[in-house]
């Protein structure tokens, strides 16, 4: 049995195999309402094999969002579009997760075929869309030419804080089974947690515990509105690539925090922190960030997720062999090939017959190869 196609648990929940969808954003809500889109994108890595099937970035308020078409879970009436969705991934035997997301300073943004720049009057006056005001940690624009958000204060904190914990109530309604916090790319608990972005004087800035502060907090929001036996994950950004900026050590620290606050995974993604200079001293080349994943797993001693430019069957069958991560998360190869999954089963000699396939697809596929074999055309 290859690694890659073994199973994982995580507290009450079984994943199939190691094989996650990253979220992906499509860009497509209508005020945070997820619609027949998303339940054809994600559906479609559900038929291609994936155990775990992540819903993108949803928004956990209405200003948290980082587009006007995100997804959004800040209203009851936002649950059943997205019920009908975790339904369907369930019955056809993957997991649904979601992530939940605040945008902070990263909000009000066009859609990334738009420019990924700040929304303004010309998306008002072409598509309607509004840009609508930022807050962060500290009073710091993302980039050259975006607006400074504000700085957020307590009674904002904890507001944020609850939105999380009500987000994640709504997501057990809906029938999800994992959520992940978008604690990374510079989206606003990364905003917290990075020295760049965070530089504020009171308890929620200063040394890495007072600006896991934030990250803790809604960790344990989450837990307090999510049931005991589901898991709950988080993505970091292991490394800002930037000088005083996060560290893989860092990570670690904030990995152990978050543990300690219920966490049971972390998905180790790295950058996007923003800022005027940002250095990308990244090498990047397969599996680029699976160093990260390992160290993570071996000196927090808690289950990662290995991610970014992962394509190759056998070297992901060998990562999670040798331990450097518990699931992978694929993305952009999924976008070309849904099929991933059953294709890379195939390959490590897992999927004789196509046994792994849904049968309506599997069964052709068996009699088409035994057909082309009695030929000798394959
Ligand atoms: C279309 C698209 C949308 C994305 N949206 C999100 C998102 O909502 N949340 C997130 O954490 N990462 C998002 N990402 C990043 C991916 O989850 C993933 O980390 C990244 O693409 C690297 O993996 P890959 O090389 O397999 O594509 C997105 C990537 C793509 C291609």
């Amino acid at each position: 049995m290859p690694s890659l196609f073994s199973a994982f648990e995580l507290r009450g929940v079984t994943f199939k195999n190691r094989v996650s969808v990253s979220p992906m954003s499509q860009y497509r809500a209508q005020d945070g309402f997820a619609n027949d889109w998303h339940l054809v994108h994600l559906g479609r890595f559900v038929m291609g094999g994936a155990a775990l099937v992540y819903a993108e970035a949803t928004a956990v308020t209405r200003d948290g969002r980082r587009t006007p078409g995100d997804l959004g879970l800040w209203d009851d009436s936002q649950i059943a579009p997205l019920a009908r969705i975790a339904d369907f991934i369930t019955r056809e035997g993957s997991v649904p997760g979601i992530q939940l997301s605040h945008a902070g300073r990263k909000a009000s943004e066009r859609r990334p075929w738009h420019g990924e720049t700040p929304l303004d009057d010309e998306d008002a006056a072409v598509r309607s869309e509004h840009a609508w005001p930022a807050m962060a940690p500290s009073a710091l624009p993302y980039a050259e030419g975006w607006p400074t958000p504000r700085e957020m204060s307590d009674d904002d904190i904890q507001a944020v804080i609850s939105a999380f914990g009500a987000a994640a109530k709504r997501a057990k309604t809906a029938g999800f089974k994992v959520i992940e916090v978008y604690a990374a790319h510079g989206f606003l608990v990364h905003q917290f947690l990075s020295p760049i972005t965070n530089q504020r004087q009171d308890k929620w800035g200063g040394n890495t515990e007072n600006r896991a502060r934030f990250a803790v907090e809604v960790a344990r929001e989450i837990r307090r509105n999510w049931p005991e036996d589901l898991p709950l994950a988080f993505r970091l950004s292991a490394s800002d690539w930037m000088d005083n900026g996060l560290t893989p050590e860092d990570t670690v620290d904030i990995a152990i925090a978050l543990k300690s606050a219920g966490v049971d995974l972390i998905d180790c993604s790295s950058g996007g922190i923003g800022g005027k200079d940002r250095p990308q001293r990244m090498t990047i080349e397969h599996g680029f960030q699976v160093p990260f994943a390992a160290q993570v797993r071996s000196e927090a001693n808690i289950p990662t997720m290995a991610v970014g430019f992962i394509w190759d069957a056998a070297a992901c069958d060998t990562l999670i062999d040798r331990g450097d991560a518990d699931m992978i998360a694929l993305a952009r190869e999924l976008l070309d090939d849904p099929n991933w999954p059953l294709h890379a089963a195939s390959q490590l000699g897992r999927n004789a017959d196509h046994t792994l396939w849904p049968v309506e697809s599997g069964w052709w596929l068996m009699k088409r190869d035994r057909l082309l074999s009695k030929l000798g055309l394959r």
